[in-house]
């Protein structure tokens, strides 16, 4: 089966989810366009947009239009060459109208699974259920005259588990899409134990068509990119709590996470990241990983407890941060959690206290945003880092300490065959992670 015929029928399951939305918007794009081509003129391309929540659907459809407008109004003059002999469409607006409604129209959404039974490639985005996921599988497996392939968005469990439990015969590949879809470049891509080749090639294939970066990730529970992350919010919880000796609860999360954006330049502080993916997300990634892990405790009671709190993190439906371990106004970090008084103590009231005591800070210490995209970054790291080696500080000892463990995390990752490459885990860091720099990287030696 060629491309085009495989992308003839397709569904996408948990689409009104964040994954299932950015992944249904550019896989309605990519098969619109191929069904625009002169060859595919007779062809009917149907994309099932499958969800449980019909409230969610229709709030769906209203995103995938005002997404696919921005994406049509990028590709105008390319448009104007596809409607080429469309003497009825005259001005731009006009070719733009109809390109959004030529895609919008190819989508079906739908509560019922049985959609499905008709496709010939399932992308998947439910929740992280290795049940729900296995029994959403056989069910359109069993029920499938069209031998479907199954990409999963999984983001932490073996696809051999699924492959096996669903008995799906290696028709199943692991597609991880990083959040959100339509805006971030990287897709890990996990081949199970006995999945075919062919879903490999066609998965590959439509990746570049996306213009994605592909990083192949072997088959091991949290693949390369929640391998480093979770093993990294390990250390940064466990750094905190040996705070608590002495200083507060919150001002022990403020220091880790200061260290681990300020002093470790990433956009993010660790504490911030686990707030955005979701304090209950982390907690749950760590434990479908951790029954693979004999040698490593990927289990933090300090997530348990503050769960128990009732503080969560993610998005609202806004797409606005939630507070978790730090709370937001406009997007900015204001307080920070105490789980003894269970309320939010305002950063400006420990800030320079904390400031001073984690001591000098190298001169050369440059904000993300200031080297992301800068050309010399390279040079500015070593100069950073070198400097940092050489500073006397609590702040310099805490980043040294953290910059280290991200490199054995890295390292580890290809040691325990987790990665191919160390290019690959620093790849997925730079990709997936928006981080100026690998964590595999000589800066410290
Ligand atoms: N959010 C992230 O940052 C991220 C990144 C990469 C991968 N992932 C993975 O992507 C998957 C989806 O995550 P998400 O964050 O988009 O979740 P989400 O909760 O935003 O979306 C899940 C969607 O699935 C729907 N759903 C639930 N049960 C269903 C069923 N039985 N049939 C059809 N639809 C059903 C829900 O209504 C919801 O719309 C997970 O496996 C997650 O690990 C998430």
């Amino acid at each position: 089966m060629e491309y085009s015929e495989r992308l003839q029928n397709v569904t996408v399951i948990g689409a009104a989810g964040k994954m299932g939305s950015g992944i249904l918007l550019l896989t309605a794009i990519e098969m619109a366009d191929l069904s625009l081509k002169p060859e595919n003129k007779n062809r009917q391309f149907i994309l099932n947009a499958m969800d449980v929540s019909d409230e969610a659907l229709s709030g769906l459809m209203k995103y995938l239009r005002a997404q696919v407008l921005k994406a049509a109004e990028k590709k105008a003059v390319q448009l104007r060459s596809v409607y080429a002999d469309r003497t009825d469409l005259i001005d731009n607006e006009e070719i733009i109208r109809e390109y959004v409604n030529d895609v919008v129209a190819i989508v079906r959404p739908t509560t019922l699974i049985e959609s499905a039974y008709n496709s010939t490639l399932i992308f998947e985005a439910i929740k992280e259920d290795p049940a729900l996921k296995v029994k959403i599988f056989s069910q359109i497996n069993q029920n499938s005259t069209k031998s479907p392939w199954f990409y999963t968005n999984t983001s932490s469990i073996p696809i051999s588990k699924i492959d096996k439990e669903a008995n799906l015969g290696g028709r199943i590949l692991g597609v991880h899409f990083y959040n959100p879809p339509a805006i971030q470049k990287l897709v890990e891509i996990i081949k199970g134990e006995n999945t075919l080749q062919e879903l490999v090639d066609f998965a590959n294939l439509y990746s570049k068509n996306l213009r994605k970066i592909v990083v192949p990730s072997h088959d091991f529970a949290g693949f390369i990119g929640n391998g480093h992350f979770m093993r990294d919010a390990i250390h940064g919880i466990r750094e905190a709590e040996a705070l608590q000796s002495k200083y507060s609860f919150a001002e022990s999360i403020y220091i880790m996470n200061k260290i681990s954006q300020d002093y470790l330049i990433r956009p993010m502080g660790i504490f911030q990241l686990i707030d955005y993916v979701g304090i209950d997300v982390c907690q749950y990634i760590m434990s479908v990983m951790n029954p693979y892990l004999p040698n490593e405790d990927l289990h933090s009671d300090l997530l348990d407890k503050i769960l128990a709190s009732g503080v969560r993190g993610g998005q609202n439906s806004d797409g606005s941060q939630k507070d978790g371990f730090l709370k937001y106004e406009k997007g900015k970090v204001v307080a920070a959690y105490d789980i003894n008084t269970k309320s939010y103590a305002p950063i400006a009231e420990f800030q320079s206290k904390c400031d001073d005591s984690l001591g000098k800070v190298p001169a050369s210490i440059l904000p993300w945003k200031a080297v992301v995209g800068n050309p010399k970054k390279d040079d500015l790291f070593k100069a950073y880092f070198t400097e940092l080696n050489q500073t006397v500080s609590f702040g310099a000892e805490l980043a040294k300490k953290y910059a280290l463990r991200s490199r054995e995390i890295g390292l580890n990752l290809v040691k325990d065959k987790v990665a191919f490459t160390e290019n690959d885990v620093n790849t997925v860091l730079l990709t997936g992670f928006f981080h100026a720099y690998g964590p595999i990287n000589n800066y410290l030696d």
